[in-house]
């Protein structure tokens, strides 16, 4: 048997389609929704995420505002951009692409930002507001999970929810997301004795570890919905996910690709966010 493929391409358009009409009216009432996105350093898969940012607000009638330093940069400068951003009316979104050359205090860049323009959802303020239930921005890539998952009407309350992957970005806020649809969470990461024996009692696998195709089918719980958050290149330069796709298609019953699976709904979920904060910018909240 093989599973049906959960395409992230086909719900982007879909719900970029409906953001670019918000954005037409928002700006025709005299609020050009825009992101400010920064980029420092010479890392060529952030230059490609960022680069696909930019094209995205683009086409969905987003003005964007890019920032680049190079490998040099000092930190006060850049701090000095997110001051000037943070300050600046006409700006609604501001993102630092992570990760940060290694001279950087991410943290320290991050709370920079002002909460009310962290379209990241990475500020310390914004990540207890989350976890707290009462979200302002909820964090690009466990968002665009969350509404795969809701596309599709996957079950969420009393599922067995295994996340293997516990980064800021992804594992840890997928989790209070799942959590908040009253899923049972478990967390795996790299220091998790006997990976696979959580992995098969998982109705809802979400694997977020960055290790290609770490996840085989034989980890895998016959019709399980499984979400492939991984972008990883292979010695060949192929794109693949932290799931052995072929392996697992014949045991998943859902389950998203790698290119066009999470990926382009993360770069959607950035921009319903950036969209959101305008849209409160003008309504004066
Ligand atoms: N690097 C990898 N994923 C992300 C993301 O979602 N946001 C930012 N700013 N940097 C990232």
């Amino acid at each position: 048997m093989s599973a049906r493929i959960l395409d992230g391409n086909a719900l982007s358009a879909t719900v970029r389609g409906q953001l670019a009409e918000r954005a037409a009216a928002l700006t025709a009432r005299g609020t050009a929704p825009c992101l400010a996105v920064i980029l420092v350093g010479e890392d060529p898969a952030s230059a490609v995420y960022v680069r696909n940012k930019v094209a995205g607000c683009e086409k969905a009638g987003i003005r964007s505002l890019k920032f680049t330093y190079g490998l040099d940069a000092r930190q006060d400068e850049v701090m000095a951009r997110i001051a000037e951003l943070n300050a600046d009316p006409l700006v609604h979104g501001i993102l630092v692409q992570l990760p940060l050359p290694k001279h950087f205090d991410a943290e320290a860049v991050l709370e920079a930002i002002l909460p009310d323009k962290d379209v990241d959802g990475f500020h310390a303020e914004n990540i207890g507001a989350l976890a707290q239930g009462n979200p302002r921005f909820i964090p690009c890539t466990p968002y665009g999970v969350m509404q795969m998952l809701k596309s599709e009407e996957v079950p969420l309350k009393g599922a067995e929810v295994v996340i293997v992957g516990r980064s800021n970005i992804v594992g840890k806020p997928m989790a209070l997301l799942l959590l908040s649809e009253s899923a049972t969470v478990t967390v795996c990461h790299s220091q998790s004795r006997d990976l696979a024996l959580h992995t098969r009692r998982a109705d809802i696998l979400v694997a977020a570890v960055g290790r290609p195709k770490m996840i085989t089918g034989d980890m895998i719980k016959p019709g399980a919905t499984v979400i492939d958050v991984g972008i990883n290149r292979t010695a060949d330069g192929k794109l693949c996910g932290d799931v052995d796709f072929e392996t697992a298609k014949e045991v998943a019953g859902l389950i998203t690709p790698v290119p066009g699976g999470v990926g382009p709904m993360t770069i959607t979920m950035l921009l319903t966010n950036t969209l959101e904060s305008a849209e409160r910018a003008a309504a004066g909240a």
